[in-house]
């Protein structure tokens, strides 16, 4: 008799603690993003964030949504969504500089946004892309200190944002802790609301040269990112 193959179905669990660990990049029977994307968000991490900070025809935005996972997850949860990116991937993301985002005041329910970490992933040729400049250069956080006050600017009072984030290390220049640089950038515009750690898999450096090459050189390989939960202030009351 012909055996059948079980479906290795994985589906999302809502996490209870500040260490979130999925084992692959996707969930369920349909795409989520694009898998091959270099840098694709884990959809397990939009799928928790909205689950916990969003309700049903909430408009959600991701300003620099890559191969739109934002967008994909948000659909099928009954969120309205808006995804942009400067390359963008897809027909259905909006080609925009995260530095101006084209939506009115205090119009967005929750956004969520992986920016690049530093100049270590190509996303595109375009010249305005973060991901061209240097951690180990400030005007990488100058950068993204405008996409914050935009999504300051444009997100409700007391919504909720999230951003990813990992460090850097190089050989010539050694650690960046870039996650704390952006708390702290991010703490001049928000309030915090909490910190999870992102554990990171299925990266290129996940092998046993890299895993030799951090032991007999000393260093560490990344193993995870900052996921910052950050709150626009409720208005004050005059
Ligand atoms: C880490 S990727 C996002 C991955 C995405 N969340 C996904 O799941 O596919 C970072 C994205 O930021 C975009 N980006 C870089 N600079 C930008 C800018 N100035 N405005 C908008 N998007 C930008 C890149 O093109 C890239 O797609």
């Amino acid at each position: 008799m012909k055996e059948v193959k079980k479906s290795k179905k994985i589906e999302p669990i809502f996490e209870s603690t500040t260490l979130w660990d999925f084992p692959t990049q996707n969930y369920g029977d349909m795409p989520h993003g694009d898998n091959k994307f270099n840098g694709v968000t884990p959809a397990f991490v939009i799928w928790n964030l909205l689950q916990r900070y969003t309700k049903e025809c909430d408009l959600v935005v991701d300003p620099m949504c890559g191969s739109g996972t934002t967008i994909d997850v948000a659909k099928e949860l009954g969120r309205k969504v808006i995804g942009y990116d400067i390359a963008p991937y897809r027909q259905d993301i909006i080609q925009n500089d995260a530095r101006h985002i084209p939506l009115e005041h205090d119009s967005v329910d929750f956004v969520f946004v992986d920016s690049p970490y530093s100049d270590n992933v190509k996303y595109s040729d375009h010249p305005s892309c973060i991901g061209k400049i240097s951690c180990e250069r400030e005007e990488f956080f100058d950068e993204l200190e405008k996409v914050a006050k935009e999504i300051h600017r444009i997100l409700k009072h007391g919504k909720v944002m999230a951003w990813l984030i990992g460090d850097h290390w190089r050989k010539n220049t050694g650690y960046i802790p870039v996650g704390f640089k952006v708390y702290n950038m991010l703490c001049r515009h928000f309030e915090p609301v909490d910190v999870i750690c992102v554990v990171r898999r299925n990266q290129t450096s996940n092998t046993g040269i890299w895993h030799k090459r951090a032991r007999e050189f000393n260093f560490y390989l990344r193993g995870f990112k900052y996921l910052f939960i950050m709150q626009k202030p409720n208005r004050e009351e005059p």
